[in-house]
C-alpha cells in the first residue's frame, strides 16, 4: 500500500509527523505500508512556484491513497488565486475524481464537557455528514470579475451540479445510512434555488432504490439551527459542496473541537485524500500546541475506506479513545484537572497506547 503524504503549511507538518509515527507502529506490527512525503500548498508554492507541482500530482495519481495535513498561511495570501494554496487541495481533489467527501462527527464521551453545547444535547453523538466535493459553486462556470454597465465592480460565481453528479453522492449517502441507523437528511436550498431542486428531485429518485432507508430533505438555514438545536436527530446528512463545507466546520464544535474531526475524500473506487476538516492554523504553527488526534484518525479511516483493513483502524480509534480516557489533552480540548500535553506528546501517547 503506498500512501503519498502531503503535510503541507502551517501545523500540517507537526501534525503529519504524529500520524507518520503511528503508520509507524503499525508496520512494526506488520501493516504493509510505504510513505512517501511531497510538497503541496505553499509548501509547494515555496519548491515549485505552484500549489499542486507536477511531480506531487504524478506522486498522488500513482499511490493508492493521499494523507494530508494543512495548507495556507498569511505569507500566501496575497498570490494571485492560481498560486493560492487552497487551489492546491480543489485541484488535487478535482483531478482525482474525489467526488465522496466524508466527515464524522462523533463525541467521545470523554470530550463531552469541552464542547460549548450542553451535555444533554451532545453526548452520544455520531453522525455522518457527506459532502459532495467536485462540484458546486467550488468549481462552476462562469466566475470571475467584471465591471456593470454603470463602471462598478462585480464578482460572479455559478452554482451548478448534473444529474449524474447528484445521482452517485446521493447514492454514497443512501449506502452509507443503510449500514448504519437508516435515516438519510438531504439538505438543501430548495425553496429558493434550481440546483437545489433539481439536487431534491434526483436524491428523492434514488431513495427509491433504498426503501430500508427513511430519507427526509431540509433548508439548509434549518439544518445549521437543528445542527445545535437538535444534533441527534441526524445520522447521516448529504449535500451540496458548498453547504457541506459550513455544516461540517458547524459539526465540529459539537464534538469539543474542530482538532478531532477526520475526512476521508473518495473516487468512485474508494482511492482516498485523508486530511483533517480543520485549517493550517498559522498562529500555533511550530508552537507544539495543535491536537493531532483528526490527522491521527484520518489515517485510520484512510486503512477502513481504502486499504479495507478494518482492525488497523480499529487499532488507532481504540488507541485514541485510551489517550483520551488516560486524560490526555491537547489545549483545545483542555479542561481543569486533566493533563495538558503538546502536539508530539499526544502523539507519543498514542504510539504507547498502540
Ligand atoms: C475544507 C476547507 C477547504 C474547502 C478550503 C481550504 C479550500 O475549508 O476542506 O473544508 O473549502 O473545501
Ligand atoms: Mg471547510
Amino acid at each position: 500500500m503506498k500512501v503519498a503524504v502531503l503535510a503541507g503549511d502551517g501545523i500540517g507538518p507537526e501534525i503529519v509527523a504524529q500520524a507518520l509515527k503511528v503508520l509507524r507502529t503499525l508496520a512494526r506490527d506488520g501493516l504493509r505500508i510505504e510513505l512517501e512525503e511531497a510538497p503541496f500548498g505553499g509548501a509547494g508554492y515555496d519548491a515549485h512556484g505552484d500549489p499542486l507541482p507536477e511531480t506531487t500530482l504524478k506522486l498522488a495519481r500513482q499511490a493508492d491513497a493521499v494523507l494530508c495535513g494543512a495548507v495556507g498561511g498569511p505569507k500566501y495570501d496575497t498570490l494571485p488565486r492560481a498560486q493560492r494554496p487552497e487551489q492546491g487541495i480543489l485541484r488535487i481533489r478535482k483531478e482525482l475524481g474525489l467526488f465522496a467527501n466524508l466527515r464524522p462527527a462523533v463525541l467521545y464521551p470523554e470530550l463531552v464537557g469541552a464542547s460549548t453545547l450542553k451535555p444533554e444535547v451532545v453526548s452520544g453523538l455520531d453522525l455522518m455528514i457527506i459532502r459532495e466535493l467536485t462540484g458546486d459553486i467550488y468549481f462552476g462556470e462562469p466566475r470571475g470579475r467584471r465591471k456593470n454597465a454603470s463602471g462598478a465592480r462585480e464578482g460572479f460565481d455559478t452554482m451548478h451540479y448534473s444529474e449524474p453528479e447528484i445521482r452517485r453522492i446521493a447514492e454514497i449517502g443512501f449506502r452509507t445510512a443503510a449500514k448504519r441507523n437508516k435515516k438519510l437528511c438531504s439538505v438543501d436550498k430548495e425553496n429558493v434555488l434550481e440546483t437545489s431542486r433539481l439536487w431534491r428531485e434526483v436524491v428523492s429518485e434514488v431513495g427509491k432504490d433504498y426503501p430500508q432507508v427513511e430519507v427526509s430533505h431540509m433548508y439548509v438555514d434549518n439544518a445549521a439551527m437543528q445542527l445545535v438545536r437538535n444534533p441527534r436527530q441526524f445520522d447521516v446528512i448529504v449535500t451540496g459542496n458548498l453547504f457541506g463545507d459550513i455544516l461540517s466546520d458547524e459539526a465540529s464544535m459539537l464534538t469539543g473541537s474542530i482538532g478531532m474531526l477526520p475526512s476521508a475524500s473518495l473516487d468512485a473506487r474508494a482511492k482516498g485524500l485523508y486530511e483533517p476538516i480543520h485549517g493550517s492554523a498559522p498562529d500555533i504553527a511550530g508552537k507544539n500546541l495543535a491536537n493531532p488526534l483528526a490527522t491521527i484518525l484520518s489515517s485510520a479511516m484512510m486503512l477502513r475506506y481504502t486499504f479495507n483493513q478494518d482492525e488497523w483502524a480499529y487499532r488507532i480509534e481504540a488507541a485514541v479513545k485510551n489517550v483520551l480516557a488516560r486524560s490526555y489533552r491537547t489545549a483545545d480540548i483542555y479542561e481543569a484537572g486533566t493533563r495538558k500535553v503538546g502536539t508530539n506528546e499526544m502523539g507519543d501517547a498514542v504510539v504507547a497506547e498502540l
